[in-house]
Formats: structure tokens, C-alpha cells, sequence
């Protein structure tokens, strides 16, 4: 069980806050995971009535939790854990002394964790106030948020800001996506079952693909989404994570040191995309008004009021040249407005090195594995098996299908929040990232935004499908198709 801790977090009024980390924590409180003596101090800018921001965020609980998930009783044992106060990220003030009296009040020892769910602008400046006011015990750690920049420079600027005030063992880069549990059961996965991991390589397996689907549009995020465009706001952080995982080499040890040398390999070993590769191989869209749930939603340009040129939808076709992958497609796809919400990855094998059937009995596809990580976590294998209802020999693919919502018994919730700031709050930091791997994951990204900064507008797609026919035949010129999420 863990010990006491003391969580700050800045920005506590935010929509991360309200949406994500305060239901994380009550969550946490509800398993039996948030030990007495914990404190969570929401930092707001303004607060004339403590109660008025208690209030505010038992709606917000009410709307952000799943069915069921709250519960008067609950609520009232957790709100006597908030202790919300006003701090200036930017300015010296006597709040933060108040704010030093409350955390000084406990042993010094005790874990303490500042959360900066702020833009990133600020991170350097309140890191140096945190610094002036001593505030930076050896049992702190601070946990970032993304995005860590716009680019390779401002990633830099920002990590070296931080640097200045904490060691890297201090600091916790996070990615949501790396707190969802099939992503942690992809490591189990691999590094547990022998069949799995002797048929991880280009010998066995024809391509993958990493795809996450949304049907939100824009929502409030204007300001922010219209500069960063889904290369940067899933690409850069979510989906090459993912890649690292199902790439990487076996680590030595589940240390975040192990683990974060495997990563950085597969994101070194990416083979750069560099002007006209990044026309062969990447597709960008922009989502026009189409049909989705039988509602008629607007286009990107409509949402936002404005022209622009961003994409909300992206596709790319990596490799990674290594001994492991030489030869084997990685498809990577993630837009707004599709046609479904889902995030797989999916692992397609080759076909068997000679088919003893002709053709009477069906072709043989190819083996696939399907993991799952939203909106329900699953984790599918496909195998060619006969017909039983047949005298004949036919052949047809059945599907394993490992349901995973079963582990959900006993009032556990999957929330990636949750673990993730356990985690920081523990001093676990294998599913954190660091500082190299927001280097050489830019590095990557990087030449394609310098492409695509003359590339014109984004191909378009009608809200409500699976984006831009081109992102079709980026996959059919490898003889490819995408799963899309049901449809196979
Ligand atoms: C965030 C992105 O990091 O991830 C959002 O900024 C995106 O644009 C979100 O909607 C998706 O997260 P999830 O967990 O809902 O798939």
C-alpha cells in the first residue's frame, strides 16, 4: 500500500483537472488506493469561497464519472482530502507561502507531487518559483503534460527550463495512452508468452497497424488544436509511444530505465521521412460536414469559424530498420470525426508458406491479433479453422476472443489518470517518458512538418468514414487494407 502523499495540482480549475485528474483521485479513493494523510491541493488562480470550488467540483464529478461511479457517501469521505488554494504560477506572492506552510505542516519526507496541468509556457517559470520557495524536496517529482513543445527547439527550451530545477529522476513526462491497461497488457503479452514473442518479427509478421479513431471534433480546444494539428497532438506522443512498445526489444529489467532504453531504440531506428518520402508515405486530411450516429456534424472550418490549413487526420507509413523489422509496414492513423471511436493495434501475420488446400475449401487468411485498448479492452486472435457443420473440407476464420471488462470486478476502474499519477505519487516512473525520447521522437516528426508547412490544404474527408480515400490507397500500394475498427 502506498504511503501518504501530497499532490499539487496547478491549473486544478482546468477541464484536465475537472475532466481527468480530480474523478482520477476520487477513483483511487473508492479502490482503497488514496492513503489517509493524502492531501490534493488544486491551485486556482482566483477562489473568493472554498466551498464554491468543492461544489464545482462535485458537478463535475457527477458528470465525468461513469454510471454508478458516484455515490454521495464516497464524495464526502473524498472532498475532506482537497484542500484547494490560489497560486500564481507567474508571480511571487504570499500564496505560495501559504502554500509552503501547508506542505511543510507534514514530514519532510513525505511524497510530494506537482502536477502542471498549466500550458507549457509556464512550466519553466513555475518550476522557478516552486525552486525560490524551497518547495523541491528530494521526494518530489514534478509530472508534465503534454505537449512538450511545438517542435524539436521548443521541446528543447522547455526541458532544459525544467532541468534547471529538478533532475531528470524527478521529472514525469506524461502519456495517458501508456496508463491504459491493454497497453500495459501488451507488454505482459509479449514478454510472457513464448508463442507471442517468437512470432514478433519481419519472419512472421506482414504488417501492423496503430490506429486511433475519434468522433469528437474540435470540441472547446480551438486556440490550442488549430496550431497543433493531429500529427502533434497524437502522432508525436500517443501513437509513436505506442509503436515503441510493440517494437521494442525485451527490456533487461521492468525498470524505467530498461524500458525507456528499448524505446529509445525503436524511435532511433525510425527510418526518417524527409521531403518526398513524406509525400510517398503520409497522408493528411481535414474533416469536411458529414453523417455521424445519424447526425448531421459540421467540417473542421465550420467549427472553428475560420480557414485553415491543419490537418485532423493523419496516416503514415513508417518502418523501422532494425534486424527485428526490416521490411514490415507500420501503418500509423488517428483523426477527429471518424467513423468510430477505437484504438487497436492491430498485427497482421503472413500467410502460411505453402497452402496444402485448393481452392473448393476458401482461401486461408492470414493470422491477425487484435489489441484493443478503447472503447472496450480486448485483446482478438484470428485463425483459420474447418467448418463444423460441413462434411466438406472448408475452411473459414474463427476469432479468440479474450474479453478483458472481466477484470473489472471488485470496483476497480481502469482510468490511465489514476495509475499514472499512483505511479508518480510511488516513485514509479517506468511509464513516464524521458527527456531523449521527446528528443528523438521530434526529431522524427519534425522534417514532416517542415514538408508539410508548403504542402497546401489537407485532403479532405466527409465526417462520419475512415478519412481521406488516399489514406486507402497509401495501404493498397503494399497490397494492404485498414481493419477498421467492426468492419472485418
Ligand atoms: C489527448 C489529445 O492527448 O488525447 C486529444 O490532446 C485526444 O485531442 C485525446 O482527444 C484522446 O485520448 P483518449 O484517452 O480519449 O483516447
Amino acid at each position: 500500500m502506498l504511503n501518504p502523499f501530497d499532490i499539487v495540482i496547478f491549473g486544478g480549475g482546468g477541464d484536465l483537472s475537472l475532466r481527468k485528474l480530480l474523478p482520477a483521485m476520487y477513483r483511487a479513493y473508492q479502490e482503497g488506493n488514496l492513503p489517509e494523510g493524502t492531501r490534493i491541493v488544486p491551485t486556482v488562480r482566483a477562489l473568493a469561497n472554498e466551498q464554491e470550488f468543492i461544489d464545482k467540483v462535485q458537478e463535475s464529478l457527477k458528470s465525468f464519472l461513469a454510471k454508478g461511479e458516484y455515490n454521495a457517501k464516497d464524495w464526502k469521505a473524498f472532498s475532506t482530502f482537497l484542500k484547494p488554494m490560489v497560486v500564481n504560477v507567474t508571480e511571487q506572492d504570499d500564496n505560495w507561502l501559504q502554500l509552503k506552510e501547508l506542505l511543510e505542516s507534514d514530514a519532510d519526507d513525505k511524497a510530494r507531487v506537482f502536477y502542471y496541468s498549466l500550458p507549457p509556457a509556464v512550466y519553466g517559470r513555475c518550476s522557478e518559483l516552486l525552486s525560490d520557495n524551497q518547495l523541491i524536496t528530494d521526494t518530489t517529482r514534478v509530472v508534465v503534460e503534454k505537449p512538450i513543445g511545438y517542435c524539436g527547439a521548443s521541446a528543447e527550451e522547455i526541458n532544459a527550463k525544467i532541468a534547471e530545477y529538478f533532475k531528470e529522476s524527478q521529472i514525469y513526462r506524461i502519456d495517458h495512452y501508456l496508463g491504459k491497461e491493454t497497453v500495459q497488457n501488451l507488454m505482459a503479452l509479449r514478454f510472457s508468452n513464448v508463442m507471442f514473442e517468437n512470432m514478433w518479427d519481419a519472419k512472421t509478421i506482414d504488417n501492423i497497424q496503430i490506429s486511433i479513431s475519434e468522433t469528437v471534433g474540435l470540441e472547446s480546444r480551438a486556440g490550442f488544436y488549430d496550431k497543433a494539428g493531429a500529427l502533434r497532438d497524437m502522432v508525436q506522443n500517443h501513437l509513436l509511444q505506442l509503436l515503441c512498445l510493440v517494437a521494442m526489444e525485451s527490456p533487461n529489467k521492468l525498470t524505467a530505465k530498461s524500458i525507456r532504453t528499448e524505446k529509445l531504440k525503436v524511435l532511433e531506428a525510425l527510418r526518417p521521412l524527409v521531403d518526398a518520402d513524406v509525400e510517398a508515405n503520409t497522408v493528411r486530411g481535414q474533416y469536411v460536414p458529414g453523417q455521424l450516429d445519424d447526425k448531421l456534424v459540421p467540417g473542421y472550418l465550420e467549427e472553428l469559424g475560420e480557414n485553415s490549413e491543419t490537418e485532423t487526420f493523419v496516416a503514415i507509413r513508417a518502418h523501422i530498420d532494425n534486424w527485428r523489422w526490416s521490411g514490415v509496414p507500420f501503418y500509423l492513423r488517428t483523426g477527429k470525426r471518424m467513423k468510430k471511436r477505437c484504438a487497436e493495434i492491430i498485427v497482421e501475420y503472413k500467410n502460411v508458406s505453402h497452402n496444402v488446400y485448393d481452392e473448393t475449401v476458401g482461401g486461408i487468411e492470414p493470422n491477425r491479433l487484435v489489441i484493443r485498448l478503447q472503447p472496450e479492452e480486448s485483446i482478438q486472435l484470428t485463425l483459420m479453422s474447418k467448418r463444423l457443420d460441413n462434411l466438406e473440407m472448408q475452411l473459414e476464420p474463427v476469432t479468440l476472443d479474450l474479453d478483458l471488462s472481466k477484470n473489472y470486478e471488485n470496483g476497480f476502474h481502469s482510468d490511465a489518470y489514476k495509475r499514472l499519477m499512483l505511479d508518480a505519487a510511488s516513485g514509479n516512473a517506468s511509464l513516464f517518458i524521458h527527456r531523449d525520447e521527446v528528443r528523438q521522437a521530434w526529431a522524427w516528426i519534425d522534417p514532416i512538418i517542415n514538408h508539410w508547412k508548403t504542402a497546401g490544404m489537407p485532403a479532405l474527408y466527409r465526417a462520419g468514414t475512415w478519412g481521406p480515400d488516399d489514406a486507402d490507397e497509401l495501404l493498397a500500394e503494399n497490397n494492404h487494407t485498414w481493419y477498421n475498427a467492426g468492419s472485418k
